[in-house]
Formats: structure tokens, C-alpha cells, sequence
């Protein structure tokens, strides 16, 4: 893989800029976005004045502690657009995330907003590697979706040439890669695998592909599973965060010359880690659920939302920003099978290790009379298809996380093709303990 360091020279000067520069400016953008959330938004002002705070409370970062925190039922309840802060013709652009349930939460961005965003996305592009020049394959999804339009701005920003495929048609996906010779791809990571997959049917060694680093987000995944892109495209693999509440990717991204926790983009997010049960502060060091507070946002700023992904802050390195642990699970993920506490990415990491499978799974959870029963479905590897192998690496499998997760699962290894493939983000777990 190519050395894609970045000189200091090109990096945003804030990047590398003192903890006290960061948060002096952090400060003085939180007393702002207090204030504009409090004088615009109803539902802001309510929540404020029932928890007895005001904006002039906030004297030192550390105060944000003491104001009401927002969730994704508030956002809902707010339907479609009574979080906007600007008047609607000041919108520039909406986008929405479904989720599995009940109405879609909606946000909404400015000119101003829409610029930043764009920028921040071109920083993780170019500490993921990417230089202006480089050609982008964009195969996040374009839409309501936040992956695909947020990423094309970003590369644009960055004076990148834009290929802007979005989700799906895997077959073109691989032409494209063969006959456009991007320098970067910006993917969900299980499909970058279902995109391997192609490759290889096709008769095509991916590690030939012109591309340098890509760019994988919008779900969980494990360094396993980053070493098993990067062995089978002999490229990086950089993690990229966000969630369309707080803004859509390019909240937080790994810097490609160290691959160890992500750097938020402190500038313009400020995080909290709060303990999950209490909502009470956490040190930095200590695993809890994430929160995060816009510091320039118009349109829509968001003040102390949680996110449900749990990780813990860390100092930084090669920047100045804190650093976030790669984010294995969130909350809404927890599999509690028989008192024993799971994340699909425990799963993973053992799926991953094993020659002769395929890292495509699903997690099925079902009743076995009154207790709860896990069934994980993996697919064999091409050539490991027989009867007697698929028995072999079941067993296999089956012990690794008996012996390392310290649950019986039952393991379905079926031939190639057998589980389901997404376009987008994977759907790992089928819930039918309440059928
Ligand atoms: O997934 C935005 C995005 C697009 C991020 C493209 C990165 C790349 P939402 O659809 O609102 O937004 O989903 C946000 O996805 O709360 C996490 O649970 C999960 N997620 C996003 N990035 C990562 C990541 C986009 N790098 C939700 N690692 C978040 C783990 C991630 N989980």
C-alpha cells in the first residue's frame, strides 16, 4: 500500500492548532449556537426553560452538562421541519433518515451549512489520503441519504473529479472501477465486500484496481474486516463517521497514516461521552454513549443529541482534535442472549478470521421454547462449499465464539450467495423472538 501521509502544510491550520486555541473558539461557537437554538427553535426553549437553564448560563465548556439532552423521539416529534431554526427559504437543502420505525427525522442545512459540510468532508477525504486531482467513485447512496450527496460535495470541495455512481448495480460498479481508474472509493464497507465478490467472479484481481484508499462508513465494522479489504484490494481502508442529525459523514474520520480512533472535527462538533443509564459526563478514557453538540450549524443546530453509538474520547495524535475509538456498537444493536451482552462486530471479528468463509453474515435471534436462541448465517467461501466442509467451518466458528463470546450460537454456513446483500448500510440482525 502507498505512503499517504499528508505534509503538515496542507492540513486546515486548526487541525494541528493548541488544545486552548480549540477550545477557546469551541466556547465562543457553543454560546452561539445556545443562543440561536434558544431565540429559534420552540421546541429548544422549552426544554431550556423546563431544566431552568438560559444560554448566559453557559460560562466554560464543561457547563454544557447542565442542558437538556436531545433524541431522536424530539426530532420525530418535530415532523417535518419545527426544528429549523431560519425561516424555510433559507434552507438550501433537506434530507431524511427513515430508520425502521414511525415517522422519518428530517434536518436541514443552509448555504453556509451546506459549504461547511462540504469542507469538512474534503478534510476526511484528504486524511483519508485523497489529494485534489484525485478521482472519487462515489458509491454511497444518493438521496434523502446523507452518504451520497455528502460525499460528492466533499470531493468536490476538495477539487476531486466526482464519479457519482451511488448504491447498487455491483456488475457496473466494477466496470466503472476497471475503465475510470479512481484514486478513491467512498462505499458502506459491506458492500465494498459484496464489490470484491464481483471482481473476483468477473475474473478481475482486485488488487490490479487503480484505487489508493477507501473511505467506509455508515455502519459498524472491525479492523478484521478493514484487513481483509485491504489485503483483497491492496488499499487502505479508512473509517468515516457521521449521522445525518449532526450534520451526515464527515463528523469524525480517521487519519490514514494511523488508523487508531477517529478525529472529530472539533471545530465544528463538540462531543460528550455520558454514562447510557444516568446520562451523567464520563471522563475522557471511559466507554459510554456518544453526544454531540453542533458549535456552527443554522438551519438546524442540535444541542447534547445522542447518538446511541457508544466509544470513549481519546487525545489526539497526528492532530490536535480527540480522538473517538472506532464505534464496534450501538445500543440499539445490544443482544442480550441468555444474560450474556453481544455486538454483531463480536461476531464478526470471528467470521472474519476464518479462512473458507465469507465475511457476509446475518444475525437471526428466535425462541427455543422460553429462552432466546441466536442462529448466525454465514456463507462459505467459493471452493469450500461441500457438505462436509460447511460442517467443518461451522464447527469451527461455533467454538471460536463459544470459547471467545461465551454464547452457543448455531451456525448456518450456507453456499455462496445465500445471504442477503445490501447496496447500503447491511442489515445484521433479524429479530424474530417476537413472531
Ligand atoms: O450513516 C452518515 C454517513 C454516511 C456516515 C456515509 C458515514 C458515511 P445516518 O443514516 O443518520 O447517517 O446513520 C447514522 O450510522 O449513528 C452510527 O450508528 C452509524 N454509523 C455511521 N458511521 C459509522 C461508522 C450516516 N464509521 C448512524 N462506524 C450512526 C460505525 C457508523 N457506525
Amino acid at each position: 500500500m502507498r505512503d499517504l501521509s499528508p505534509s503538515k502544510d496542507i492540513l486546515d491550520p486548526i487541525e494541528i492548532a493548541s488544545r486552548d486555541e480549540i477550545m477557546a473558539l469551541q466556547l465562543q461557537r457553543l454560546k452561539w449556537t445556545l443562543s440561536h437554538a434558544y431565540e429559534n427553535v420552540p421546541l429548544y426553549r422549552r426544554k431550556f426553560d423546563e431544566a431552568g437553564v438560559h444560554p448566559d448560563d453557559l460560562k466554560v465548556l464543561e457547563d454544557i452538562a447542565r442542558f437538556p439532552f436531545t433524541t431522536k423521539e424530539d426530532l420525530r416529534q418535530s415532523y417535518p421541519f419545527e426544528m429549523m431554526a431560519v425561516p424555510l427559504e433559507k434552507v438550501a437543502r433537506i434530507h431524511a433518515s427513515s430508520g425502521t420505525t414511525g415517522k422519518p427525522t428530517v434536518v436541514g442545512y443552509t448555504q453556509t451549512d451546506v459549504d461547511n459540510w462540504a469542507h469538512l468532508v474534503a478534510r476526511s477525504i484528504r486524511a483519508s489520503g485523497g489529494r485534489p486531482g484525485d478521482r472519487v467513485h462515489v458509491a454511497y447512496g444518493y438521496g434523502l441519504f446523507t452518504g451520497g450527496l455528502g460525499a460528492h460535495y466533499g470531493a468536490e470541495a476538495m477539487g476531486c473529479t466526482v464519479i457519482p455512481v451511488s448504491g447498487g448495480m455491483t456488475q457496473r460498479q466494477v466496470q466503472l472501477i476497471v475503465d475510470f481508474k479512481p484514486d478513491i472509493i467512498m462505499v458502506t464497507p459491506s458492500y465494498m465486500l459484496a464489490i470484491a465478490d464481483e471482481f473476483e467472479r468477473q475474473g478481475v484481481d482486485p488488487r490490479s484496481t487503480s484505487l489508493k484508499s477507501g473511505i467506509f462508513g455508515a455502519e459498524p465494522w472491525t479492523d478484521a474486516l478493514r484487513a481483509e479489504i485491504e489485503q483483497r484490494f491492496d488499499m487502505h481502508g479508512v473509517d468515516i463517521y457521521g449521522l445525518s442529525e449532526v450534520m451526515g459523514p464527515g463528523v469524525a474520520n480517521e487519519a490514514v497514516e494511523e488508523k487508531d480512533g477517529l478525529y472529530v472535527w472539533e471545530d465544528h462538533f463538540l462531543p460528550e461521552i455520558i454514562d447510557p443509564e444516568g446520562g451523567t459526563p464520563c471522563a475522557d478514557g471511559e466507554t459510554g454513549e456518544l453526544v454531540f453538540t453542533s458549535l456552527t450549524k443554522e438551519a438546524l443546530p442540535i444541542i447534547r443529541y445522542r447518538t446511541r453509538d457508544l466509544t470513549r474520547l481519546r487525545e489526539g495524535g497526528a492532530r490536535t482534535m480527540r480522538r473517538m475509538d472506532k464505534i464496534t456498537g450501538r445500543s440499539d444493536d445490544l443482544i442480550i442472549l441468555r444474560g450474556v451482552n453481544v455486538f454483531p462486530s463480536q461476531i464478526e471479528e470471528h467470521i472474519v478470521r476464518i479462512d473458507g468463509i465469507s465475511p457476509h453474515y446475518q444475525i437471526e435471534l428466535w425462541k427455543d421454547g422460553p429462552l432466546d436462541a441466536m442462529t448466525v448465517h454465514v456463507e462459505a467461501a467459493p471452493g469450500h462449499e461441500a457438505d462436509d466442509q460447511r460442517a467443518a467451518l461451522a464447527a469451527t466458528l461455533g467454538d471460536n465464539i463459544k470459547q471467545n463470546v461465551g454464547i452457543s450460537a448455531t451456525i448456518d454456513v450456507t453456499p455462496v450467495g445465500a445471504v442477503v446483500r445490501s447496496a447500503g448500510k447491511a442489515v445484521r440482525i433479524i429479530d424474530r423472538r417476537g413472531d
